[in-house]
């Protein structure tokens, strides 16, 4: 599957990988701040309209945001250099992703909340203190692992889960022992890597 993506084509799905990613972010950080409001206030009533809005922003955002960055992010990792699991930071972000989305799943439930904060002839009553702490930590749990997820792709530790050994066409570029990157100036650029050659040369100053 390397190098099947055009580099232009391999921009907009990064280009959509990282909205999805970033905006996943933002829409737990939302929901970290609902529950905390929810919890904090003395109004039954208003915890109990918190929580049964929050299923709106999970479907209409949290769920299409995860898949997109998962897809995005695997079809990325095995079109480049990059790889799914050469790297610790692209395996860990699979992890964590994962990790997001199964916490969502399982330990967030917004819908249980609702009807805990509402008596069965439907008068808003207090939920326990405990249990809206608990989906609050959930939340900031999932929030701490994005921002992890955010910080490895900006930085890309250069550390190596495993090492495939040299590839043909990526030699020189990035291959066994080298880390990808622009390979300007060398004889041979892998065809994932052009793009990004290519951009370095169109802005570097030539002659003077
Ligand atoms: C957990 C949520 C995620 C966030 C917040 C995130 C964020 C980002 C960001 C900001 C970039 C751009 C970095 C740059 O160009 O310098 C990026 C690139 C990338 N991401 Fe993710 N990502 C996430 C999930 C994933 C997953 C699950 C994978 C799959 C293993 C993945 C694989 C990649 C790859 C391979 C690139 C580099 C693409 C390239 O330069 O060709 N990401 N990610």
């Amino acid at each position: 599957m390397r190098a099947l993506l055009r580099p232009r084509t391999r921009k907009t799905v990064l280009v959509i990988h990282v909205v999805a990613s970033v905006a996943l972010l933002g829409e737990v950080w939302g929901l970290v701040l609902l529950n905390t409001a929810a919890t904090l206030t003395n109004d039954p009533g208003l915890a109990h309209a918190a929580y049964r809005l929050m299923p709106v922003m999970v479907f209409g955002g949290g769920i299409p945001f995860s898949l997109i960055a998962l897809t995005t992010g695997v079809v990325l990792g095995l079109v480049s250099q990059w790889g799914l699991f050469r790297y610790y930071w692209t395996a860990a972000k699979l992890v964590l992703l994962v990790a997001v989305i199964c916490a969502g799943m399982f330990l967030f439930d917004p819908e249980g909340m609702a009807a805990a904060t509402e008596s069965a002839s439907g008068v808003p009553v207090p939920a326990s203190d405990a249990r809206q702490w608990g989906q609050v930590a959930v939340l900031g749990t999932q929030v701490a692992m994005l921002m992890t997820a955010t910080v490895l792709s900006i930085f890309k530790p250069r550390a190596k889960l495993f090492d495939g050994g040299p590839r043909r066409g990526v030699q020189g570029a990035g291959g066994a022992g080298e880390e990808p990157g622009p390979a300007v100036g060398r004889a041979r650029i892998a065809p994932w890597q052009r793009s990004s050659a290519e951009d370095v040369r169109s802005t570097t100053p030539s002659g003077g």
